[in-house]
């Protein structure tokens, strides 16, 4: 299989691409400004440049990891968001359709309002910011533009760095590394994910999902249960990490309170990511803060 990562410069796509080479697959990057080697240069909001990227490389899969991913961005570049998450996933649909290959797209859990926890796929979607409102737009434009997608809803997830993104860890390590304390949210939850295991997910919804499809985490966990699984795989002092309220901050992006995925359909087929107990301790064996390869 020949599969095209969009955004491997980024946190996920770099994961992903880095996964599909490993399991055998041709796989090439696309970047927009941090160049990737053997990378191929696009900005998708431009439809020639799109046409023209899936020409040169001719994919059977794209995973479409591209995206304005940072809800507080979204939040102060309302129009920016909606040109790269909800245009250019558009174009790259309408594209994809067009050629016959398969999409697949990475939503997330922030299309739910948080009110509840536990979502399935079929669960009605509420976003409470720009970011999740421009994501499930992008979710209806694949469906009716490139029947038999796969949209994936993607929970938090972490792992090392990309050459241009990293996850929410990096910044964790790097203060607990300096001894400075962390205030997490006790009263925020998340089916927390490690990238390698959304990886194989994407690789895996590629083969097999046609529609929506949850890729969470095993198990819902707030962000202060989840930095005391941190310090204990890193052994870092516990008292490094305190809890807080997410009504104590004042964000540009208002923040669900419990997004937790129910993936039982993709645990079902086979779906089995790791504990964070557990991928924590295996992330500590190596560099954290080194880009994967
Ligand atoms: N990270 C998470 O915890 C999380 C959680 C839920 C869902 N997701 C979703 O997962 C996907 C990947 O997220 P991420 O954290 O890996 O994002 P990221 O690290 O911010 O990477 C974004 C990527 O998109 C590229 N990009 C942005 N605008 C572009 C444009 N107009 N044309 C072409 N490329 C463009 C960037 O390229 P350059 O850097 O080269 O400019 C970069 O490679 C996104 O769809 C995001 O919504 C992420």
């Amino acid at each position: 299989m020949k599969v095209l990562v969009t955004g491997a410069s980024g946190f996920l796509g770099w994961e992903v691409l880095q996964q599909a080479k490993r399991a055998g697959w041709l796989a090439e990057g696309q970047y927009r400004h941090t160049p990737i080697a053997g990378g191929h240069k696009a900005d998708l909001i431009d439809e020639r440049q799109v046409s023209g990227l899936l020409q040169h490389t001719a994919p059977q899969v794209v995973v479409h990891c591209a995206a304005m991913s940072k809800p507080e961005e979204c939040a102060r570049q309302v129009q920016d968001s909606w040109k790269a998450n909800v245009e250019a996933t558009a174009i790259l649909a309408s594209l994809c359709a067009d050629n016959g290959i398969k999409l697949v797209f990475t939503s997330t859990d922030l299309v739910f309002d948080g009110k509840r926890g536990h979502y399935a796929e079929e669960d009605g979607l509420n976003p409470i910011m720009h970011y999740g409102e421009h994501k499930a737009e992008a979710e209806g434009r694949v469906l009716s533009l490139c029947p038999g997608s796969a949209v994936c809803r993607m929970p938090l997830m972490y792992g090392q760095p990309s050459p241009g993104g990293q996850s929410f860890i990096q910044g964790f390590i790097a203060r607990l590394q300096q001894g400075k304390t962390l205030s997490l949210f006790y009263d925020e939850w998340r089916s927390v994910l490690q990238a390698a295991d959304a990886a194989m997910g994407l690789l895996w919804a590629a083969a097999h999902v046609q529609g929506i499809v949850h890729l969470g985490g095993p198990e819902p966990l707030s962000r202060y249960a989840f930095g005391q699984l941190l310090v204990d795989a890193f052994g870092f002092d516990p008292a490094l990490i305190q809890s807080c309220s997410q009504e104590s901050m004042v964000f540009s992006a208002p923040r669900p309170s419990n997004c937790s995925l129910n993936s039982m359909f993709a645990n079902s087929l086979g779906f089995k990511p790791a504990k964070a107990d557990i991928a924590l301790r295996q992330l500590a064996q190596g560099n954290p803060m080194a880009v994967a390869s």
